[in-house]
């Protein structure tokens, strides 16, 4: 019935071989301490192969920080959803808020990648957030509302396959995080458009700064089921002791 609590790192473009096998070696050993809650890491494309060997058949599942809306073809650079599967990814990162500022996407195309990633057995995150300009101009529920509508439009049957990530973008990567206050409220609002679809078991992340000092404020919240954490999931313990909390 109660959504499973979930803590996904984003290791966003950080990493090296000798890095990750340490970092990785050191949640395979320390994921136990997760208890209840499912623990994943989205690494950079080029560590995947690394990645599954080293944490295949361990607590902690993987995933990687975006994918294609195509199934294949003549897109140079770009990762195919089916390609992620070839590493027995479970997750995928759509419409983090660097890929909707530095890389143009739109609020249909990260819908579009959501629906590619379901296509291809991938469960899709899809973030969400606004910037400091629209807190302050009081838009953040409108500009939520519109980034989220044309996911909510693949329907009930494939919402209820993704995780929602929220993630106020003035919160990212500047220590600057929502008030547990603040982030539920928006996650009520976020949980208010799942249960007009039908779909209450969906989990909704929080993400922006989140800390081993500042996770268990945000967890007690009852519409936050977990975060999406940058920073702070490089470093294992530091990692370990948010999804402890
Ligand atoms: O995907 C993760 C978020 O962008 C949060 O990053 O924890 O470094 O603030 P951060």
């Amino acid at each position: 019935e109660s959504r499973k609590r979930l803590v996904i790192g984003n290791w966003k473009m950080h990493g090296t071989l000798a890095g990750n096998a340490s970092l990785l070696a050191d949640l395979r050993s320390g994921a136990g301490e997760a208890g209840a809650c499912e623990l994943a890491v989205c690494a950079p494309f080029p560590y995947l192969a690394q990645v599954q060997s080293l944490l295949q058949g361990s607590a902690v599942s993987w995933g990687a920080q975006d994918l294609s809306v195509h199934e294949q073809g003549a897109y140079t650079g770009e990762v195919a959803g089916a390609m992620l599967n070839d590493f027995s990814c479970r997750w995928v990162l759509v419409g983090h808020s660097e890929r909707r500022a530095l890389h143009g996407e739109t609020d249909q195309l990260v819908a579009d990648k959501a629906a590619a990633a379901l296509a291809a057995g991938l469960t899709p995150v899809v973030c969400v957030g606004e910037t400091l300009a629209e807190q302050e101009a009081g838009r953040t529920a409108a500009v939520i509302a519109r980034q989220l509508a044309p996911v909510l439009a693949l329907g009930a049957q494939a919402v209820a396959r993704m995780v929602l990530a929220y993630e106020p973008v003035w919160a990212i990567g500047t220590g600057r995080t929502a008030t547990p206050e603040q982030a539920q409220q928006v996650h009520a609002s976020i949980r208010a458009m799942l249960a007009a679809l039908g779909t209450s078991q969906v989990r909704v992340l929080y993400g922006g700064s989140v800390k081993a000092s500042n996770a268990a404020s945000l967890f007690a919240m009852a519409d936050i089921d977990g975060a999406l954490v940058g920073g702070a999931s490089l470093v294992a313990q530091e990692f370990l002791r948010i999804a402890a909390a």
